[in-house]
């Protein structure tokens, strides 16, 4: 029997024990896959011996995202470049390997809601300046976009990650958006606004041309400030729920053995469970 987690503090509030359940059940695989709390303090040392715990992998949330970075033995090109570990998993020869899968899971939502998304064009804007918006800039430059807008409303921290991500990354002010907006084929939300308790996202898209698609990766709501107005707009939109589902499926394969398919009754299970809009 093939155990996996998922690893945070608090761990509670995870909805990843559904998401897993639902596929080994649907693939009638004999594993588990539990919420394990492990505190930040002793997260780099339960990492590095999760066969002693009982576990060929886990998944890693908030706090310790960065201690299992430093864990992992072996890092792919997305953990490396985000510098930051979502996934563990050990190898045939025991080596702790780590990734971060949530930029393929951006990748992989709008692959499936909008198969044509990235014939669109190459050039992006992306809204914020956190660790979610550098797993989502290591999506898109993969994906070659060539001109990556990062705005921020602290202007250093978009102007620290354009430095990090090279000449295809452009740090651009809060402010000037409007302007900017008119070059884009494709806006992302990678901020906490519009998340429920947080205030709404209020930008005017008017200068958005009409083809260009809008995402958002906040999921609850599904309906986002953002989505709403894009939608008014015209634009083809992209809630942020498929990015969950879809950052899933890497982790699963490699401690089950099996890539698994984000379905709609997968997603409506979540919608219910999670209450959501
Ligand atoms: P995550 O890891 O989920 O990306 P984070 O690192 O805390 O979370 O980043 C949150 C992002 O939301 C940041 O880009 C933040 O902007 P600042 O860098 O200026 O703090 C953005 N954000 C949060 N609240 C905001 C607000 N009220 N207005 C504009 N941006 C906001």
């Amino acid at each position: 029997m093939r155990n996996a987690a998922v690893t945070g503090h608090p761990i509670g509030h995870s909805k990843s024990p559904l998401i897993h359940g639902y596929w080994l059940k649907q693939h009638g695989i004999e594993g588990s896959y539990i919420a394990q709390d492990v505190p930040p303090e002793t997260a780099e040392t339960f990492y590095g011996s999760l066969a002693k715990h009982g576990l060929v992998g886990c998944n890693v949330t908030i706090p310790n995202k960065e201690h299992a970075y430093k864990a992992a033995e072996k890092l792919d090109d997305a953990a490396k470049t985000i510098g930051a570990v979502n996934t563990l998993w050990l190898d045939e020869d025991g080596v702790l390997n780590g990734s971060n899968t949530d930029g393929l899971g951006f990748l992989g939502n709008l692959d499936q809601i909008l198969p044509d998304w990235d014939n669109n064009g190459n050039k992006a804007i992306v809204l914020g300046a956190g660790g979610a918006s550098r797993a989502i800039i290591w999506a898109l430059l993969s994906r070659g976009f060539t001109e990556v807008y990062i705005a921020n409303r602290t202007l250093e921290k978009a102007q620290k990650l354009a430095d990090h991500f090279g000449p295809n990354t452009i740090a651009v002010s809060w402010d000037t958006l409007g302007e900017t907006l008119g070059e884009a084929d494709l806006l992302v939300n990678t901020t906490s606004l519009g998340m429920a308790g947080q205030p709404e996202l209020t930008i005017d898209l008017n200068n958005l041309s009409k083809s260009a698609v809008v995402t958002d990766i906040v999921y609850s709501p599904l309906q986002t400030n953002l989505l709403r107005e894009a939608k008014a707009q015209g634009n083809p939109s992209v809630d942020g729920l498929g990015m969950l589902l879809h950052q899933a499926v890497p982790g699963f394969e490699k401690w089950f053995g099996v890539r698994p398919h984000v379905t709609a009754e997968l997603r409506e299970m979540i919608v219910k469970e999670m209450g959501l809009t």
